[in-house]
């Protein structure tokens, strides 16, 4: 695939839209999360191709505890299948798993998981693909500030805190900034996703629910991104020559 414009360094994804996916064909909800998988695989496959350095998708928010309890033990029990199942292939593609996420409340078999996961595929230096679980950006701001003021008063931080600072204490602390921001099922929110780390992304929303999601999509998102003009607050001054007015 080649692209007229720059391809996105870091892409961030939202996946969502299963639950509708599910309902109006009168299935469950759970039913929705089942299709979104393979969305998902051929996502993180197209990336690859299009030489995307890291992608990060939101497989489960600090809100999501919120859902039925039903939902919510799916939702466990499937990062961890799903982890269990895929890690191989994405081993085979070169692929280097991370895990953005908090620790309280997630369940223990699934952290095991991910940390397995991560272990396996640390030597890969193709895509970076980071699931965030039990992720949530203001908790995340939060938990770093905690972290800073203690290290502050232990004296490990010296001085002032900077930006790099911040960076240095958030759970993706290793991925620089994301540059397109991606949404499915045509809801146009960031939903508490990666709030610091996308101050300059670009947004694209495509009004197509996650399990009919496929790279061709992803591919449309980066046609959109390598058309945009990223100023980074910059401006340059051109007016355009007036046009002659005859009276
Ligand atoms: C959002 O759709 C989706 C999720 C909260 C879960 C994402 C999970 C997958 C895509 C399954 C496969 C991937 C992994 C990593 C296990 P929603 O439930 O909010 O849908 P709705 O907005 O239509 O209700």
């Amino acid at each position: 695939m080649k692209f007229d414009g720059q391809v996105p360094v870091h892409v961030a994804i939202v996946m969502d839209g299963n639950g509708r996916w599910a309902n109006a064909r009168g299935l469950t909800r759970v039913e929705g999360h089942r299709a979104g998988e393979a969305a998902l695989m051929d996502v993180i496959e197209g990336a690859i191709e299009a030489g995307v350095k890291y992608l990060t998708v939101f497989a489960f928010s600090t809100e999501n505890w919120k859902r039925s309890p039903e939902e919510v033990k799916f939702l466990m029990n499937y990062n961890r299948e799903v982890l269990r199942r895929r890690r191989d292939e994405l081993d085979g593609w070169n692929v280097r798993i991370r895990w953005a996420g908090r620790r309280p409340k997630l369940w223990p078999t699934v952290i095991d998981e991910l940390l397995t996961a991560e272990k396996l595929t640390s030597k890969n230096k193709g895509l970076t693909f980071t699931m965030a679980v039990n992720y949530g950006s203001r908790i995340e701001i939060v938990d770093a500030i905690n972290q800073m003021l203690e290290d502050s008063k232990s004296g490990k931080i010296k001085g002032s805190v900077t930006e790099k600072t911040v960076q240095k204490y958030l759970l993706t602390k290793d991925l620089p900034d994301v540059d397109l921001f991606i949404r499915s099922s045509g809801e146009q929110r960031i939903s508490n996703f990666l709030l610091w780390q996308s101050a300059y992304a670009e947004f694209v929303f495509l009004d197509v629910l996650w399990p009919d999601f496929s790279r061709k999509h992803l591919f449309e998102a980066i046609q959109q991104y390598a058309k945009r003009n990223r100023r980074f607050g910059g401006a340059v001054d051109k007016p355009k020559k007036a046009k002659p007015t005859t009276r």
